[in-house]
């Protein structure tokens, strides 16, 4: 199938169903006629090309094209009209909005031409994005340690091009994840790769401040507020003016603090506590929390809040799902950490590997950095590799007490009883039997292919 996806909406279904008959056969084509449907499937779904018409029950094409914009700076859109207006097509073509306008009676060649063209330039403009991938990847570690975001195993590879889809637009993200999967990190990169990057990142962490004090953190306050406001105090939201606002916990604020976060989200106007002047601001609002907000309820999380701050919502998968990228990260993080700790271990030996990879962690990438952060410590300055013992040392007290499929190897590989000579085939028996037989399961913890696992039993795949 093609790599470069397009999504038609007419409410007319010959003309969708034309244009899908037409070009599916070199593009992945999706048809719609109803354009408020078709929003929702823009926010579920990336798509390199729009095909709007411009008259539409419901919403006009361009409005459809702005909404869309919003979700995906780079969508190339081209607009379909009925009505040869020389004004309409001239005003919007100023525009960046539309990539081409064609006119009804649609001439499907000329479309297909159209499609063609731009599939090229998309096709260029990812070569370039590889690019600066690793660019951003480099400059976003550069002011602290050197090091960027990490992993694209699973479902990280298409979390990762929704970052970079996004990052560039003022949609509101809610980062969610489990303890320690990297929603700071996920936080930080967009606001790296936005156009706000020269611009403040605003961090106010919620659960880490007592509630009668949120308020004024957030809002600011003016001098005699109440007692004890001696001088005025510039809120975290105004601080945050042109720059990103990053909401960490954001389950944890107060229902009624929660109340007044949706104005200001929504009006982008905040009025310090005991002042009567609304202030303006711009900011791009981030949220991050490890709780399930969109279950909590009312009276936990006011649920129009809700879908105000997840317009974009990352979902960050544990670290025990991403198994292929934990090598990467535990090497990455042991180079990090030397270099904190002036030693000069960055091997990490084949059976201390083997350990860490089989670990289920359950704290995520945090509690592998404390980990090896532990076992360095421990180190001397002049010893070069982390070892089974250092590691050991360290672990033994965790991984006695996890439940993971996966724990049971660990468990092996600390007692010795485990042996590294054991083929593929028994090593992969082995995991199928933690794994209670399941080869969905088996496959989802190794990474490795559930052919293979079909192969083992000489079973044929499903
Ligand atoms: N993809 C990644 N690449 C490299 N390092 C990462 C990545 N994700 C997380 N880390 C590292 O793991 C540690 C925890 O990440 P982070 O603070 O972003 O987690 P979190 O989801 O915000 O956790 P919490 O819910 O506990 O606040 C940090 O040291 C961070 O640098
Ligand atoms: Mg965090």
């Amino acid at each position: 199938m093609s790599d470069i996806t397009v999504l038609c909406v007419d409410d007319e279904q010959y003309i969708v169903d034309s244009i899908r008959d037409f070009i599916s056969g070199e593009y992945a084509c999706t048809a719609c006629t109803d354009p408020v449907q078709s929003l929702e499937y823009l926010r579920q779904t990336p798509v390199d090309i729009l095909v709007v018409d411009y008259r539409m029950a419901g919403i006009s094409g361009l409005d459809l094209l702005r909404e869309a914009r919003k979700l995906d700076a780079y969508m190339v859109g081209i607009l379909l009209t009925a009505y040869a207006d020389k004004n309409l097509l001239a005003n919007v073509l100023n525009d960046s909005l539309v990539y081409k306008a064609l006119e009804k009676p649609l001439d499907l060649q000329r479309l297909k031409f159209e499609l063609d063209e731009s599939a090229r330039q998309i096709r260029d403009k990812r070569e370039n994005q590889e690019k600066l991938r690793d660019i951003y990847r480099f400059l976003s570690g550069a002011g602290d340690d050197g090091f960027g975001f990490i992993g694209k195993d699973g479902d990280l590879a298409d979390l990762w091009r929704t970052v970079e889809r996004i990052a560039p637009t003022d949609e509101n993200v809610l980062v969610t994840g489990e303890t320690g999967t990297g929603k700071d990190v996920i936080a930080r990169q967009l606001h790296a790769m936005s156009t706000r990057a020269d611009k403040p990142f605003i961090k106010i962490n919620c659960g880490a401040i007592p509630a009668p004090l949120i308020e004024s953190e957030l809002f600011g306050h003016e001098k005699g507020a109440f007692s004890g406001a001696d001088r005025r105090k510039f809120g975290k939201i105004e601080l945050a003016h042109r720059g990103t606002l990053f909401l960490d916990e954001v389950g944890e604020l107060p229902v009624d603090l929660q109340t007044r976060l949706l104005h200001v989200v929504e009006d982008k106007v905040v009025e310090r506590v005991g002042g009567t002047q609304p202030i303006r601001v711009d900011f791009r609002l981030v949220s991050a929390t490890n709780r399930a907000l969109e279950t909590a309820g009312a009276e936990e999380f006011r649920r129009d809040l809700f879908y105000r701050i997840a317009t974009v919502h990352l979902k960050l998968p544990d670290l025990a799902s991403r198994q292929r990228d934990l090598p990467v990260h535990i090497l990455s993080l042991v180079e990090r950490n030397a270099r904190l700790f002036g030693k000069i271990a960055t091997r990490v030996s084949p059976d201390a590997m083997r350990l860490l990879c089989s670990y289920s962690w359950p704290g995520n990438i945090r509690e592998l950095d404390n980990v090896i952060k532990r076992a360095l410590l421990m180190k001397s300055p002049v010893d070069d590799e982390l070892t089974l013992v250092d590691m050991k040392a360290v672990m033994e007290a965790a991984v006695a007490t996890t439940s993971g499929a996966f724990d049971q190897i660990a468990r092996d590989i600390m007692a010795g009883s485990f042996s590294f000579s054991s083929t593929e085939r028994e090593l992969l028996q082995r995991v199928l039997t933690l794994s209670g037989g399941r080869i969905m399961e088996a496959a989802r913890i190794t990474g490795i292919s559930k052919d293979r696992f079909y192969r083992l039993q000489d079973k044929p795949p499903t």
